[in-house]
């Protein structure tokens, strides 16, 4: 399948500085935006996310958009140990990763040869697991001769929304909540991140699952929790809006959960309840959860003088928070994006497609060759980037992607 028009050689190569300035000069728009002078050469980059239980591949196209897509979730075989095994995620991984490709690319009509580049999830994420979808994309990429970039998996989820058919444009607010963070970021562009407040213990997705533990629900609880609080009474329990108090006296938009979980367990030891004394138990620990990360999103977006909400992360499929946000938004005249559901948890194209976004924006990955590279010789790329090494980082912090 001859997916470009013109030969590698023919196509129009714009220096980094002036694409970097580019973007300086006109934040306000997403890289589909920029004219076409100014467009980098089109590119087809292969998305390998494999950083906890969920091994997604994907296609993305700079022009063409999302090709193809597939997952492989482990939740069936982690269910009985009541939460993910590491080794046991690395090794299904390994067993995964190969043939995901082969049904991406076959689905996609595309060769190995086509491909420009390989973005993978370098980090945050399970170490054993993260070694896998690295040393396949690095493999892959050394033998292609293309570049590999590790993509910061909440990078991921914080640019998923512009998979949608109505993406937001540059700059918004990002409400990025997952098994593992709740942060309230301000995006000006690609890798112009700035964090406006992030949880001081538990991330709103581990709340929601180690509450749905208390209730006696399985793994994962988040959505068993959200399912059985809608057979319940929200009204039933007054459960702590932990820190909104602070937020309305000093502006603080950090979040904190911990608490929240501790007074439902205490609620669970006292009424020892039945099921549907569970359901409303379920049903006011996702209003207070719900409740706060509402106030405090649409305080970030007054603060920040934005109108767009981008919502990112596991959580961001809990119908409940959608329904509020949609509702409080309406009122103030704001708008709120959400990646399309199957785009909410971890996969393969939200990896491609930042992957994508950061060669548009600059980044030029590790590659033996860089000549080879989407964006021409990089006489600047560190040596360093030129090695056979490659790492992961299963704990990185995300203000260090700023580009
Ligand atoms: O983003 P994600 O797939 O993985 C991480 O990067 O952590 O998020 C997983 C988290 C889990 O904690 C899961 O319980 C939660 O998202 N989650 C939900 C719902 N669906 C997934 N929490 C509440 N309601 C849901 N519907
Ligand atoms: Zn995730």
């Amino acid at each position: 399948m001859q997916l470009f028009s013109m030969s590698r050689q023919d196509q129009i190569v714009r220096p980094l500085s002036e694409v970097a300035y580019y973007i300086e000069r006109r934040p306000h728009l997403s890289v589909r935006d920029y004219p076409e002078s100014l467009r980098f050469p089109p590119m087809l980059i292969l998305g390998i996310e494999t950083s906890c239980d969920e091994t997604g591949i994907a296609l993305y196209h700079s022009e063409r958009g999302l090709l193809a897509h597939a997952l492989h979730t482990q939740i069936a075989m982690h269910q009985e140990y009541g939460g993910v095994v590491p080794e046991l995620a690395s090794r299904d991984h390994i067993r995964r990763v190969l043939p995901l490709i082969r049904q991406v690319m076959r689905e996609a009509g595309v060769a190995f040869a086509e491909l420009d580049a390989i973005a993978y999830t370098q980090g945050p994420g399970l170490a054993g697991a993260l070694l896998v979808g690295t040393s396949i994309a690095n493999a892959l990429a050394f033998a292609l001769d293309i570049p590999a970039l590790g993509i910061h998996h909440l990078e991921g989820h914080l640019l998923s929304p512009l998979l949608a058919s109505n993406p937001p444009k540059f700059p918004f607010v990002a409400l990025l909540v997952s098994g593992g963070h709740t942060q309230l970021m301000r995006v000006a562009a690609v890798g112009e991140y700035e964090l406006l407040g992030e949880t001081v213990d538990d991330a709103a997705g581990e709340a929601f699952d180690k509450t749905a533990q208390l209730l006696g629900l399985g793994y994962p609880g988040g959505p068993a929790l959200a399912q059985l609080a809608g057979q319940g009474k929200a009204g039933t329990h007054k459960l702590p809006r932990p820190m909104l108090e602070q937020m309305r006296k000093t502006g603080n938009l950090d979040f904190s959960f911990s608490g929240l979980k501790t007074a439902v367990l205490l609620l669970v030891r006292r009424e020892a309840p039945d099921a549907a004394g569970k359901a409303d138990i379920a049903a006011s620990f996702q209003e207070a959860v719900v409740d706060v990360l509402v106030t405090k999103s649409l305080y970030a977006l007054e603060r920040t003088g934005l109108s767009q909400l981008v919502v990112a992360g596991g959580v961001g499929a809990n119908r409940r928070l959608r329904e509020r946000l949609d509702g409080a938004a309406a009122e103030a005249g704001y708008t709120v994006f959400y990646p399309e559901y199957e785009f909410c948890t971890d996969n393969g194209a939200m990896i491609a497609l930042a992957g994508a976004l950061r060669l548009g924006a600059g980044s030029v990955g590790a590659s033996l060759r860089p000549e080879r590279s989407p964006l021409g010789g990089l006489a600047n790329m560190p040596a360093a980037q030129r090695t056979y090494a490659f790492t992961v980082k299963p704990r990185w912090d995300l203000s260090t992607m700023i580009l």
